[in-house]
């Protein structure tokens, strides 16, 4: 039996292939796709001779890029933590917010208390606002449920999203991402419980990936170490929240375990970099966090870039640190914040982000990759970085099918 492609073909488009790590540039250029896949990329002139397809789109001339990919976000939760803000400019730190109750557990417990209809409503809110900023691809971490029933169900609304957007959804499981009121004092003992949880978590296939919080009001070194112990005995890649607040030598022991990226990274220090270089880490990067949470220590930038580490940058959409719904503006901030170029940003937000996902397919276009792209009102890449407030994306196309805002 002989299998139908459906061949769509875009004409007239500024491309920016990303390929070569440079911006990649095509005046009036075409993109085919076989079904999910792009198969040919060039000028229009170049198009082969009597090409049939399926389906053509002349863009005008609009800029088409890769389509983004938000490599970390805390996308499914219930609550408002927006009184937090007004707190924090009273004064208040995050750090106490956390120490006094509020924080990460006020979600958790706003969390528990939602229906799953509420939960996914909620989520696929987010996941359709970041995908009308051009997102394609998106990440998903569980951590506002904290038991191995909710952290189950949120990570079952999260594998929801994916058919429900037509966006690309990677999941993460974050059990350890802050001690649940029920083991207040017994860190090890709740470590001892997510140890237990995570085959459950894997067997039925809610996970892609382990992330933890290595600090401060997170928790340890050690207990971290034995979450990537039992992520390591299911075969699962693991990833990090490491150097947000302090140094905890998160990153280097993430490299130690071939992290896929280590995660804020504004307490990074060199022996962290060196040992994320080695491994092959991202460097993910999320100035809406930092922006937010008005922090003052910057993200090693230009060391990072010295040693080669490959950079992404992150909306981490969460209703605490960084609530934020746009890919867009968090690529201005990693440029006026952080000081990356445009271009870096650029990477940052589709080849690297795709690497931290463990997607090596996606991110250039670039015949054999996936047909995800974003067509944008605008003449150059660079002023997606440039601009902000504003919202350019006038389509997004996934795995080849087009998605009008
Ligand atoms: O990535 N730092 C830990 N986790 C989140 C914040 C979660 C929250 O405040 O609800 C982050 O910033
Ligand atoms: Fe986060």
């Amino acid at each position: 039996m002989t299998r139908t492609v459906v061949r769509r073909l875009w004409r007239h488009a500024h491309l920016a292939t990303l390929a070569g790590d440079d911006w990649g540039l095509v005046e009036d250029g075409a993109l085919l796709a076989e079904d999910d896949r792009i198969t040919w990329v060039g000028t229009d002139a170049d198009l082969p001779a009597g090409l049939e397809v399926d389906n053509e789109h002349d863009l005008g001339g609009a800029l088409l890029t890769p389509g983004l990919v938000d490599a970390h976000t805390h996308l499914v939760y219930a609550g408002d933590r927006t009184a937090e803000f007004d707190l924090r400019l009273q004064g208040a730190s995050y750090e106490q917010i956390a120490r006094a109750g509020g924080g990460i557990r006020h979600t958790v417990a706003c969390t528990r208390a939602a229906s799953d209809d509420d939960l996914f409503n909620g989520a696929l809110a987010r996941a359709r606002a970041l995908r009308d900023t051009g997102v394609t691809t998106l990440e998903v971490k569980s951590g506002y449920g904290l038991s191995l029933a909710h952290e189950a169900r949120c990570l079952r609304v999260a594998r929801r999203l994916g058919p429900a957007t037509g966006l690309t959804v990677c999941t993460t499981a974050l059990p350890a991402h802050a001690l649940p009121p029920e083991f207040d004092g017994r860190p090890d003992d709740y470590i001892d419980a997510v140890v237990s949880w995570l085959p459950a978590l894997h067997a039925e296939g809610l996970a892609d990936a382990v992330d933890a919080f290595c600090d401060t009001i997170g928790f340890t070194p050690a207990q971290t170490r034995r979450v990537f112990d039992a992520a390591r005995a299911l075969g699962l890649p693991v990833k990090l929240h490491a150097e947000q607040l302090s140094d905890q030598g998160g990153a280097a022991l993430a490299a130690s375990y071939g992290a896929l990226s280590a995660d804020h990274l504004e307490w990074l220090s060199d022996d962290g970099i060196a040992a994320m270089k080695a491994a092959g880490t991202v460097a993910m990067l999320l100035p809406g966090a930092f922006y937010h949470l008005r922090e003052t220590r910057l993200p090693p930038v230009a060391a990072l870039r010295a040693a080669g580490v490959p950079v992404a940058v992150a909306t981490d959409h969460n209703p605490g640190s960084s609530p934020a719904l746009s890919l867009p503006l968090m690529m201005n901030m990693a440029c006026t914040l952080f000081r990356l170029t445009p271009l870096e940003a650029w990477l940052g937000v589709t080849v690297h982000a795709a690497q931290a996902l463990g997607l090596a397919e996606r991110g250039r276009l670039q015949p054999g990759l996936r047909a995800d792209l974003a067509a944008w009102s605008l003449d150059h890449p660079r002023e997606l970085a440039a601009r902000f407030g504003h919202d350019p994306c006038s389509a997004v196309v996934l795995g080849g099918i087009p998605c009008t805002p």
